[in-house]
């Protein structure tokens, strides 16, 4: 029997320049593909707020660049210096490079960007008690939706705010339930919606466009699918949507659709549903007045299109899993007539 005398013996990690060279293109490839993600960017700034959180997000970014280049060579000397002979510098021997290097320097750096983070913050603050801009919308953060309130124009809409381009709006933020966060990346930063408390920002849109918006607490099981958009429109097309969303829903004529408004206002939707002109007032889910004009359902998770809007309200469970809406117990009469009605609310 031919016996290996020779036990398994681990072989050593060797470093040498292309593996050295090999994982710093690893580690700055993986880095840089993380800017490749589709999701809209904090960096990429349509306001003055998310500019000034831009432009400290730069300068943060550029200091840990300088650190991590530094300790990356330092990293490099101290790996290959063995193989020659040890011509360290005096300043990197002993307790210089520690108490430089972990004690100056990051409360060097710390003493930079503190300030400059409380500048920054403290610009941001709404600290003005009274009214801070001439247009002020309310928006209720909700297990798993955002409710949109026009207060003075006396109006409610879900998960899509519209916003005048180029003017300040001061958004007042609370929730019913736990606590969410409000973030509209492009827009400004993240803030904490707390139940029993209001807070405010002040955002502004510089130009027309619709802007991704997602709470950025976790609250539950349907947190991912908590979005929405805030919509920035020219003036002109602003007024028009109040106008368009002031109004009450129509009456339908069509008798499919007089079948549907039926269905809707003898069923349990009314019970967390309101549709202005009807006697449906429940306020326990979005308003549906104007369902239609809306570009998402069940909070950013669907397009909103009759398609899905049948799929949602036949078992919402079932794409949105810890949502409010229960089932519904429609007969396959009945789930046609109640979607051409819910069509009309434009
Ligand atoms: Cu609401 Cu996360």
């Amino acid at each position: 029997m031919n016996i290996d005398p020779s036990p398994t013996q681990p072989i050593p990690f060797q470093w040498s320049c292309t593996k050295v060279v090999l994982w710093l293109c690893a580690s700055i490839g993986a880095i840089l593909l993380v800017g490749c993600a589709s999701s809209p960017s904090t960096l990429d700034p349509h306001g003055p707020a998310a500019q000034r959180i831009a432009e400290l997000g730069w300068l943060m970014i550029a200091i840990a660049t300088i650190v991590s280049l530094v300790v990356t060579v330092l990293l490099l000397y101290a790996l290959f210096r063995s193989r020659r002979r040890d011509r360290t510098p005096r300043i990197f021997r002993g307790h210089a490079l520690v108490i430089g290097g972990g004690i100056v320097f990051p409360i060097a750096v710390i003493l930079l960007l503190l300030p400059m983070t409380l500048y920054v913050m403290r610009a941001l603050a709404v600290t003005d008690p009274a009214r801070a801009a001439p247009l002020q919308i309310e928006v209720v953060a909700q297990q798993f939706w955002w409710e949109v309130v026009y207060p003075d124009q006396e109006f409610e809409t879900a998960n899509e705010i519209h916003i005048p381009v180029g003017e300040p709006v001061e958004l007042l933020l609370t929730s019913v339930d736990v606590i969410h966060s409000f973030w509209v990346p492009q827009l400004h930063g993240k803030i904490d919606m707390i139940p029993g408390r209001t807070t405010s920002i002040i955002i502004e849109a510089t130009d027309a466009g619709t802007y991704y918006g997602e709470c950025a607490e976790f609250c539950g099981l349907q947190h991912t699918k908590m979005a929405f958009v805030v919509v920035a429109e020219p003036a002109d097309q602003f007024a028009v949507w109040v106008a368009e969303q002031r109004e009450p829903a129509s009456v339908p004529t069509d008798p499919l659709v007089q079948q549907g408004e039926q269905i809707f206002l003898s069923s349990g939707c009314i019970q967390c549903h309101a549709i202005r002109g009807t006697h449906a007032t429940g306020d326990l889910g979005p308003d549906l007045t104007h369902l239609g004009s809306r570009l998402t359902l069940a909070a950013g998770t669907l397009e909103n299109n009759l398609g899905n809007l049948g799929g949602w309200i036949a078992n919402p469970q079932a794409i949105k899993p810890g949502s409010m809406m229960p089932p519904s117990e429609l007969t396959g009469e009945q789930l046609p007539a109640l979607l051409a009605y819910l069509a009309t609310l434009n």
